[in-house]
């Protein structure tokens, strides 16, 4: 089984236990979340992004959540990670990002999509690791 989940991510996985996860053979999830929401930069009103107040607590408990259900989920054949699409021209930003959504979602698929020695508890964009 495959799962990206990309818009609802707290519907799609937070607000499931991780172990019912489990039950699955194989699964690969992808939280999207901005490079500029990593723990040692979470306030990103300070690096210019827009800034409601709830999007950089969500994307912050988005990094624990990713996290933590690797870390749950280390025995099983299920790999979740973090992903950063880049500022991408969608609704979310009024179609102001300089990515296209092809562009966008390539790393996305790219955790989706994992071998299964592949990383889990990471956070990647399309030019590899960026640091939590
Ligand atoms: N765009 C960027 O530059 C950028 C950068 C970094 C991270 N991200 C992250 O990427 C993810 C997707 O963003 P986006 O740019 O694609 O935003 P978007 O264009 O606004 O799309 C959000 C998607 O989430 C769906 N959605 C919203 N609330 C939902 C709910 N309660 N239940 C189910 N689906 C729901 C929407 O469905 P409807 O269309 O039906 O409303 C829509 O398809 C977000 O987590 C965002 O934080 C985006």
């Amino acid at each position: 089984m495959t799962v990206v989940t990309v818009g609802a991510s707290s519907t799609g996985t937070a607000a499931r236990s991780p172990r019912r996860w489990a039950r699955h053979e194989s699964g690969r999830i992808a939280h999207a979340r901005p490079s500029a929401m990593s723990c040692s930069n979470c306030v990103w009103s300070r690096t210019g992004g827009p800034g409601p107040s709830g999007y950089a607590p969500s994307k912050t408990f988005l990094n624990a959540v990713t996290v933590q259900y690797a870390e749950e989920l280390h025995d099983t054949n299920i790999l979740i990670n973090a992903a950063c699409p880049g500022f991408t021209a969608t609704g979310l930003n009024g179609f102001r990002g300089v990515r296209s959504p092809e562009q966008g979602a390539a790393i996305a698929i790219r955790l989706a999509t994992l071998p299964d020695d592949g990383p889990t508890g990471g956070f990647f964009d399309d030019a590899g690791v960026v640091p939590w």
